[in-house]
């Protein structure tokens, strides 16, 4: 079980600060960062994740379960912020989807995160493990694809596609939040034919840790794959 103390969400766009207002749903105090404005005279370095964050406030379906929650997530920038992922037990990256701007972010994420940190791309297209080829062998082994469906709160599913190289422990564990073990994130492992297909490895790296049963997996379950391929976006 991964003890989740703090997260850190990089992109505050459509489904990073969802993800981050669900993190918080679980009482997870949740870093969420974006860009800084280009103009290097701008005031505020927050100002666009801001106003992200403050739009995703104001969004129906509800993000949040109490409005409250918004109280646990800080807001902060690319920029001048990266070193506070040092904090942060579970980081997980939603930027544009763009390989090159993953792979800038990820860079930062692997000088940054301490070492038991679990590492994770919401990407919906780009294959995991060309996202994770410039990092080292310890960055693979921790770095995983965790895919939420939009919107996050009311998706009750979670795709988790490990790569050849993912540490099987890592990927299979179930997370919890530390501080409010009621609320927990449930990560439901499905692996789609397609996600099987794209990565052949990711089912025998599950296998291998005996933990799959612990998690109620459903290999193949046909309701989830049906509902998870219907509901992607
Ligand atoms: N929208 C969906 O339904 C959905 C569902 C599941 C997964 N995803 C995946 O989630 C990720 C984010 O998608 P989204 O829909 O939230 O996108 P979005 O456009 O709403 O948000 C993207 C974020 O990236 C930031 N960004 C732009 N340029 C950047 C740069 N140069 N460096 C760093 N950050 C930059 C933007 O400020 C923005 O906050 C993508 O990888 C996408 O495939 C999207």
């Amino acid at each position: 079980m991964l003890n989740i103390g703090k997260a850190a969400v990089l992109g505050a766009g459509t489904m990073g600060a969802a993800i981050a207002a669900h993190l918080s749903n679980a009482g997870i105090p949740t870093l969420l960062l974006d860009i800084a404005p280009r103009e290097e005279d701008a005031k505020d370095k927050n100002q666009i994740v801001k106003s992200l964050f403050e739009a995703a406030k104001k969004l129906k379906p509800a993000p949040f379960m109490l409005a409250d929650n918004a109280n646990l997530i800080s807001l902060d920038n690319f920029d001048e912020d990266m070193p506070k992922l040092k904090d942060c037990d579970f980081i997980i990256e939603a930027v544009v989807e763009r390989l090159d701007i993953k792979h800038k972010i990820f860079s930062q994420v692997e000088k940054y995160a301490k070492p038991t940190a679990v590492i994770a791309s919401n990407t919906s297209g780009i294959p995991i493990e060309s996202i994770a080829e410039p990092f080292s062998d310890d960055f693979k082994k921790r770095f995983m694809g965790i895919h939420f469906f939009n919107p996050p709160r009311y998706m009750k599913l979670v795709e988790v596609i490990p790569t050849k190289d993912t540490d099987g422990e890592i990927a299979c564990q179930r997370f919890s939040a530390k501080r409010n073990t009621t609320a927990r994130v449930r990560v439901i492992e499905v692996f789609r034919h397609a996600t099987q297909h794209r990565f052949p490895g990711s089912l025998r790296l599950c296998k291998s840790s005996g933990s799959l049963p612990e998690m109620g997996l459903r290999q193949g379950d046909k309701t989830n794959s049906a509902r998870a391929e219907e509901s992607r976006t």
